[in-house]
């Protein structure tokens, strides 16, 4: 872990905050290719990102507005005490010893009953042992014949987040959520559209049971067809014309309480006949 004093200020742009990196991130976190993800800590609030080259070894790390909120940055420069780790994100997400070693707290039908969609959130980061395990609650859902035609693209580019957000009112939590779930549905592997969606679905309700069972909150944002922003959506996440992106599951540390409403029903329940 690098433990160093840095900048905290506003770029040439001046629309970006950044932090200027005093090493070169490459050799320091032996990544000669690829982006670099790092975590740890400004002025003590964990924070997750990524570092942006800046050419001749040079990085930049770019700071949102929670994170700006969090560590007091209001426009002016100022310097904080910064701890950097790098985080390989890819091998730490195919491992499943990983997945089994994060616990849940709630039984099945308590985290059923207790579920709620949460659209507010700290700015703390949500691990990649739970992010892991959340995706693998939506591989353990049932599909039609087994063909388990979903793919899970996990967003947590901070500048995606936040133009999904800007462009779609019914998703605005994206700009403050820690990451999302984009559950997509692949037609070449299911040909029946309604299996396909109730595959989809089927793996999202478990994402969402599981974020609620970890102690995190969640909220699924609807992909309307032939929408604006199912095209903003293909084209921010580079989906191929297989995959139709059915849901986006926000997710994050929950920033609201919400009272649990009663949701029986008896006249929605039937015994043998309508
Ligand atoms: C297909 C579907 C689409 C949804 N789309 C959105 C959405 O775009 N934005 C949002 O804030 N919530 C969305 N929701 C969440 C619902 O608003 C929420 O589940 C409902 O109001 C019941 O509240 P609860 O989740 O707290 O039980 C969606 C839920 C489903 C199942």
């Amino acid at each position: 872990m690098e433990q160093f004093d840095a900048l905290i200020k506003k770029d040439g742009s001046g629309r970006l905050t950044i932090v200027e990196i005093p090493f070169n991130a490459k050799e320091v976190f032996h990544k000669p290719k690829g982006t670099v993800y790092v975590s740890g800590t400004i002025n003590g609030i964990e924070y997750r990102s990524k570092l942006l080259s800046r050419g001749n070894g040079k990085f930049v790390m770019v700071l949102d507005k929670a994170m700006q909120k969090s560590i007091g940055f209001h426009g002016q420069e100022m310097t904080a005490n910064i701890t950097m780790s790098s985080e390989d994100l890819e091998s730490v997400a195919g491992k499943s010893d990983k997945i089994t070693d994060v616990k849940c707290g709630l039984d099945a039908f308590t985290a059923i009953k207790t579920r709620q969609s949460i659209r507010k959130f700290t700015a703390k980061p949500v691990s990649q042992d739970m992010v892991s395990a959340i995706l693998y609650a939506g591989m353990c859902a049932p599909t039609a014949k087994d063909k388990r035609p979903y793919h899970f693209i996990v967003i947590r580019d901070r500048c995606v987040l936040s133009i999904l957000a800007r462009y779609n009112s019914n998703a605005a939590m994206l700009e403050h959520s820690a990451g999302a779930i984009t559950v997509c549905g692949d037609k070449n592997r299911e040909g029946i559209k309604e299996f396909l969606y109730a595959d989809c679905a089927a793996a999202a309700q478990n994402i969402l049971l599981c974020i609620h069972g970890l102690g995190l909150g969640g909220v699924w944002c609807g992909v309307v067809p032939n929408s604006d922003w199912r095209k903003l959506l293909i084209e921010q996440l580079a989906l191929p014309n297989k995959l139709e992106p059915i849901s986006v599951i926000a997710f994050g540390w929950p920033d609201e309480e919400k009272e649990l409403c009663p949701r029986w029903e008896t006249a929605k329940v039937h015994y043998d006949k309508w």
